[in-house]
């Protein structure tokens, strides 16, 4: 089936965190909403089906997952990363975050360092530092708009001691697919240190440019040993609302530490929609996704170009994964509030304050998952606005 990705989709009824939260977020409820990682688009007609034809049986009790269901994720891994995932270890969450949580709580103590790569995804910080432990960073380098791992530097600070490496791989939000290189350089030094990995592969489906993902975990029998994979069909497929993400174990003692702490909450069983539209995603979403990556990456493209006419003082970087894209505003020369201010009230857009991943100020995070026609808009508001700026 062809998927039109420039229909406009309402979502003023949709009770949509990206919508409904601005004036909580911004200050103002007109900003176009680029900030939030779902999207503006319709899911995948499979999954439609499978909740259509869920809530129309009128019915929704305690409800029991199949073994299909994650079947469907193995299945899944196997097809697109060559991944045999042994099926004894595999678990339920709410989400990825979650599952990053108890993973710090199980696996560390209080006042614990956990070490990860900046800028980050600002729930690492928020996840740690909730827990009680405390964040260790390693920069990335950054050369010719790329960045890079600075081994020097994650060696040193894995000698500080951390508890564990929660790898983002791909990295949001600056879009880095891990070369195998990158990744078996990262993996053994953990060995060496005896760090465990909680490696986030929440946005590995979203490859784009031809670019291949390598589960961490599928690299050696040492790091499938040492490592708890998070991965969700949710970010993937447009499923965020329905709460329901794997988790793939090292062995059944880590598995059953960890799955204690959802035991004592009574928190194991999928929704009875997530249980449907997670494995219909699996099983019938692959062509939806293929479409939407080649649309994703036109909107990339198109913002690309458009900063290199029109708006030379914002260098964008490619990103090789996700619909995210990391912006360099330091040329507006505006700083950390009255940039994110300047985004807002003068070119009137909700974006991510690159200061929550952890980086200096000057950065913004646009998220490039709608339409093209709210991406013409929102690039022609932002050109007024440095015009306006810099005249
Ligand atoms: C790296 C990363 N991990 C986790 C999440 C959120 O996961 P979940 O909604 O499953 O808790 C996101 C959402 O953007 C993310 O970018």
């Amino acid at each position: 089936m062809r998927y039109n990705f420039d229909v406009p989709v309402d979502r003023s009824n949709n009770l949509a965190a990206k919508f409904d939260e601005r004036k909580n977020k911004f200050g103002r409820e007109d900003v176009i909403p680029l900030w939030i990682a779902d999207m503006d688009f319709m899911v995948a007609q499979p999954i439609m089906d499978a909740i259509q034809q869920r809530a129309s049986q009128g019915i929704f009790g305690y409800t029991s997952r199949p073994v299909s269901y994650f079947e469907s994720v193995c299945d899944w891994q196997k097809r697109r990363n060559h991944w045999e995932i042994d099926r004894d270890l595999i678990g339920f969450n709410l989400g990825v975050v979650p599952a990053l949580c108890t993973a710090v709580r199980e696996f560390s103590e209080e006042k614990d360092k956990i070490l990860f790569l900046t800028p980050v995804y600002s729930e690492f910080f928020d996840t740690v530092e909730k827990w009680g432990r405390i964040a260790l960073t390693s920069a990335l380098k950054e050369e010719n708009q790329h960045y890079t791992v600075d081994f020097q530097d994650f060696e040193e600070k894995l000698k500080q001691g951390p508890k564990m490496f929660i790898l983002c791989s791909p990295h949001n939000p600056v879009g880095r697919v891990w070369s195998r290189e990158e990744l078996v350089k990262m993996g053994e030094l953990c060995l060496k240190y005896n760090v465990m990995v909680i490696s986030d592969e929440i946005h590995s489906d979203l490859m784009l440019w031809g670019k291949k993902h390598i589960p961490f975990a599928s690299i050696s029998e040492a790091f499938a040993r040492n490592t708890i994979t998070c991965i969700s069909a949710t970010k993937t497929f447009n499923l965020a609302g329905l709460q329901a993400s794997t988790t793939i174990f090292p062995n059944a003692e880590v598995k059953a530490k960890f799955e204690g702490f959802w035991q004592r909450l009574d928190i194991t069983r999928n929704n009875c929609f997530s249980v449907v539209a997670v494995e219909a995603a699996y099983r019938y979403g692959e062509d939806w996704l293929e479409q939407l990556l080649r649309y994703v990456e036109q909107n990339i493209l198109y913002v690309k170009e458009f900063c290199d006419e029109n708006i030379p003082q914002i260098k964008t970087y490619f990103p090789e994964s996700t619909y995210l894209m990391w912006l360099d505003c330091r040329a507006l020369n505006l700083g950390g509030d009255a940039l994110v201010n300047f985004m807002v009230n003068e070119a009137n857009l909700g974006l991510g304050d690159g200061r929550a991943f952890g980086t200096d100020a000057g950065f913004m995070r646009m998220n490039v998952a709608c339409p093209k026609a709210t991406l013409e808009k929102a690039m022609n508001h932002l050109k007024q606005a440095v015009d306006r700026l810099v005249k």
